[in-house]
């Protein structure tokens, strides 16, 4: 099976892809999970992991608390307007019976792939802070990993968390911008083909009508969720996009999604555009501007919306 490090702050779109991962236990192995700052702190993060992997059958994989600012120690933004406030609809429930491990996640992430050269990949659902911390503990680590897939950017259509930006990019667009240029082989699944996964209301009906402890489970937490989409994508109906879930998705089928190769950075400054995502089309530089000097990454153009929505609906 495919061995993975996931790197989330659930968040209710987590919550499905991690569960959606437990219930392929015969082609995925979560070996660790870490959390990270993102929909809410990295903290009661780690706490709904382990609940998340509790009602997934997954209560033995490790979690690890990981960092609780980005890299520039901005203040953060939160996701509660979405997500609710614990991240989980308000209805996260009683602490799971397994306590976060005692490593920060970050730590934690460099030594697995210290361990495990060539072995792990790392799906990262929520800002890139922990993986840039264990960039910089392990400069070695893009060579380290199998592959990475992070949900994030917005290229073609309006960013989400502000006009121009994707939150994950926007909640830490220095680290984001470190694990782009760092030469990781690298996969970035944007809001602009997340988007396209519309679970609607119907989708959501047969996953409250059906039996078993994770449609029981997704179905409250997803409660809030459902009705901020309603208003944010302008359907008017209580479904959601499948942001975090399309990557988890694409990690086991990549042939479900098309791509373009691309080097990808990340803005740092701009007082409308922090976070945004911009790809230089030129195909040739200047000496006034050498372009962004760093490797290609794959980003996903295109998705079978179908068939990646039934995945995830049979899982849970
Ligand atoms: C991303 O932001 C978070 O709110 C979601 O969990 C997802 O990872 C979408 O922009
Ligand atoms: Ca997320």
């Amino acid at each position: 099976p495919i061995r993975v490090i996931v790197d989330t702050d659930p968040g209710v779109d987590d919550a499905v892809a991690l569960l959606y991962l437990a219930a392929q236990r015969d082609r995925v192995e979560i070996v660790s999970v870490g959390s990270v700052h993102g929909n809410l702190a990295a903290r009661p993060a780690a706490e709904n992991a382990l609940r998340i992997l509790e009602v997934g059958g997954l209560g033995a994989v490790p979690v690890a608390v990981g960092a609780e600012l980005p890299l520039d120690r901005s203040a953060l933004s939160g996701g509660g307007f979405v997500h609710g406030d614990d991240g989980l609809s308000g209805a996260a429930g009683p602490a799971a019976s397994a306590r976060p491990v005692d490593e920060h996640a970050a730590v934690r992430l460099a030594r697995l792939c210290r361990e495990n050269p060539g072995e792990l990949s790392i799906l990262a659902l929520g800002p890139l802070t922990n993986l840039a911390l264990a960039l910089h503990l392990e400069p070695a680590l893009p060579r380290l990993v199998r592959s990475v897939i992070w949900m994030g950017g917005a290229f073609h259509r309006p960013g989400n968390i502000t006009a121009h930006s994707e939150a994950n990019a926007a909640h830490d667009a220095q680290a984001a911008d470190q694990v782009l240029s760092a030469g990781f082989p690298l996969m970035i699944v944007p809001v602009d083909v997340t988007l396209q996964v519309w679970a609607g209301a119907p989708w959501w009906e047969t996953v409250a009508a059906a039996p078993g402890v994770r449609a029981r489970a997704m179905t409250a937490w997803a409660r809030r969720y459902r009705e901020a989409y309603a208003v944010y994508e302008g359907k008017g109906e209580l479904g959601t996009v499948m942001h975090d879930p399309l990557a988890a998705v694409l990690l086991l089928e990549p042939d479900l999604a098309e791509y373009e190769e691309h080097p990808v950075v990340v803005e740092q400054a701009g007082s409308r555009t922090r976070g945004a995502t911009l790809i230089d089309r030129r195909g040739y530089t200047t000496e006034v501007d050498p372009g962004p000097n760093r490797p290609a990454v794959r980003v996903v153009t295109e998705v079978d919306v179908p068939a990646v929505l039934t995945r995830i609906q049979a899982a849970l």
